[in-house]
């Protein structure tokens, strides 16, 4: 992930909201609990990953989770400036169940959660009116199918056995 791409969206995320500033937000208000799921999943996905990553049985594969993990990040904070411009408030995220200890279940719900956040983002995407976030959901789905692809390599490579 450049660099850019991750100080632009916490710039974005650092905007005060605009109330009927014209950006065509307030006709997708009716996404806002979508928007706190999705948001609450996130959240929950950076803290899983960052004790995925120490679990990893190689430096290759915890650098990856952690590039994993930097990715949901800025979708973090791209959905938070979307729900601050929605709501005009921070949301209150919390943890959606738990981590799972052993390694290997950790990946297995991970690919599972990946593949179910996919369809539900295109779902908002297909949703949404507003150009933006139509944009960013569709790209975080994309993300998403990534880091899917990448538990599932973990997975059927055969080096984290145990
Ligand atoms: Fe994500
Ligand atoms: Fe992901």
């Amino acid at each position: 992930m450049p660099e850019y791409a991750y100080s632009r969206g916490f710039e974005w995320d650092d905007r005060k909201p605009s109330r009927g500033g014209g950006t065509g937000y307030r006709e997708d208000s009716e996404l806002v609990p979508d928007i706190e799921k999705a948001i609450n999943g996130q959240y929950s996905a950076i803290n899983c990953y960052a004790q995925l990553a120490e679990r990893a049985p190689n430096q290759e594969e915890r650098e990856r989770i952690l590039e994993i993990r930097k990715d949901e990040i800025r979708h973090y904070q791209t959905f938070t400036g979307i729900y601050r411009e929605l709501t005009g408030k921070k949301p209150s995220p919390r943890m959606v169940g738990e981590c799972p200890e052993d390694y290997r279940k950790g990946l297995r719900a991970s690919l599972q959660d990946e593949q179910k956040t996919v369809d539900f983002y295109l779902d908002i995407a297909d949703q949404a009116k507003s150009a933006y976030i139509k944009k960013r959901f569709k790209r975080a789905a994309a993300d998403e199918q990534n880091h899917a692809v990448w538990f599932l390599y973990f997975l059927t490579s055969g080096g984290s056995a145990g």
